[in-house]
């Protein structure tokens, strides 16, 4: 796969306090932000600064940072959000506004003509104020909603002084390789740019409601997107969004894309797990606690010789280890390869079949055997005598 342009925007401490029950302390924030921005986050978006004076306060006192990361707010079509967001001083401004025919009457007692007025109006607005502003328009829940509407409020939000469209997949409705797809999307929306001599950056917002969020995301990369958001855990609406650290590796591994701290990835998992109550899964892809560990004894017995049989993504380049786990799944090969581990060689091949034996019980009551065990199984199985033939 070649070299693609791609920018990162994390949603962690906006999208990723919708997920019930999250907030993050005004220093947790800081901490987080420190930490995408070692990372090598392009955009971070700190919050919606009109929720609460504490989020106004926070956005503020990181967009005064002196991030390599361009800090970004959250805004509603509205003067009053427009104007707090600006004032903390960001450096990028996501404004968002419906344009469903189903969603202006229905909700808002509005039509379209309503909609786009108040988009310009909130645009027109925020550049004037702060001409170097990046600006971001988001039609929401883009993919559901009349195209015929989102091109035209897009094209007039771009005419306007945005530079960012995000099509926002907001309740994760598309499928890769079905008729709802975002390369397609993604395709047509620039295409109907391309005609009218527009150029804004396209940005993806994919929701995970049907576990396909990173598979749109990409697909959307694969049809030109420019900018994918994504959040530490997917943490977000419901199901969340892209997973930061998947996305990082897929990026990484498939597109040659380097230049991030990668081994930074588990720090930043952990704080965001302690501070937000979320616990790290652990069969999550590259964070999770088994990301690196074999188990099964056919496959350590391999993986042993060569790890290249049983993984196909290098541990070090997230700075992680590889583990081999001890349990009833085990196998000798599993054996020999701990006790080297742990210094023991030269035993005695009954030796091996009797610790064998004790870690295969230890497993079928569904415990792993800790490698500082091993020394003590040794010496106990060394003693062991078999009286009951
Ligand atoms: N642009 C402009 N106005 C919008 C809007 C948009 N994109 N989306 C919703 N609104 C309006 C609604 O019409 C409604 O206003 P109205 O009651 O005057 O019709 C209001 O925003 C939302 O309703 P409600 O939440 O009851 O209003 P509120 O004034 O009590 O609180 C917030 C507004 C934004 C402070 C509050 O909803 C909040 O804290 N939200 C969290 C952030 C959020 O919702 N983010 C969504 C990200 S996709
Ligand atoms: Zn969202």
């Amino acid at each position: 796969m070649g070299t693609v342009n791609i920018k990162i925007l994390d949603s962690t401490l906006r999208e990723g306090e919708q997920t019930p029950g999250v907030y993050f302390d005004s220093h947790i924030k800081l901490a987080i932000a420190e930490l995408l921005d070692e990372i090598g986050i392009d955009i971070i978006e700190t919050g919606h600064p009109a929720v609460t004076d504490e989020i106004y306060s926070t956005v503020k006192m990181l967009a005064g940072k002196q991030f390599k990361s361009v800090i970004g707010a959250h805004a509603r079509s509205v003067r009053k959000d427009i104007e707090l967001a600006l004032d903390c001083g960001v450096g990028f401004l996501g404004i968002f506004y419906c344009v469903s025919d189903e969603r202006l009457n229905g909700v808002f007692k509005k039509d379209l003509q309503d909609a786009i007025e108040k988009i310009v109006t909130s645009i027109e607005f925020a550049k004037k104020e702060n001409p170097g502003l990046l600006i971001r328009y988001t039609p929401e829940d883009t993919v559901r909603s009349e195209y015929k509407n989102v091109i035209t409020a897009a094209v007039a939000a771009v005419e306007a002084g945005a530079d960012i469209i995000s099509i926002a997949d907001t309740t994760g409705f598309m499928v890769p390789g079905t008729s709802k797809n975002m390369y397609d999307y993604v395709t047509r929306l620039k295409e109907d740019f391309d005609k009218r001599s527009l150029n804004p950056l396209i940005a993806v917002h994919c929701h995970n409601d049907r576990g396909l969020a990173l598979a749109n995301a990409l697909d959307a990369l694969r049809g030109g997107a420019n900018i994918i958001d994504a959040s530490v855990l997917g943490l977000g609406e419901r199901a969340g969004i892209v997973d930061l650290a998947q996305l990082l590796a897929v990026l990484t591994l498939e597109y040659n894309i380097t230049g991030w701290k990668l081994d930074k990835l588990s720090d930043l998992y952990n704080l965001v797990s302690t501070h937000s109550g979320v616990p790290v899964p652990v069969n999550s892809p590259i964070v999770g606690k088994n990301a690196f560990t074999h188990c099964a004894g056919v496959h350590t017995h391999a993986a042993a010789i060569n790890p290249m049989h049983y993984e196909s993504i290098n541990p070090e380049l997230f700075g992680k280890e590889r583990h081999f786990a001890l349990d009833h799944m085990s196998g000798i090969a599993s054996v020999r390869f701990a006790l080297k581990q742990v210094g023991i060689s030269d035993l005695e091949p009954e030796t091996e079949l009797l610790v064998l034996e004790r870690i295969k019980s230890i497993g079928q009551r569904g415990r792993i055997v800790e490698l500082s065990e091993l020394p003590h199984i040794v010496e106990t199985s060394k003693h062991y005598k078999r009286i009951i033939k």
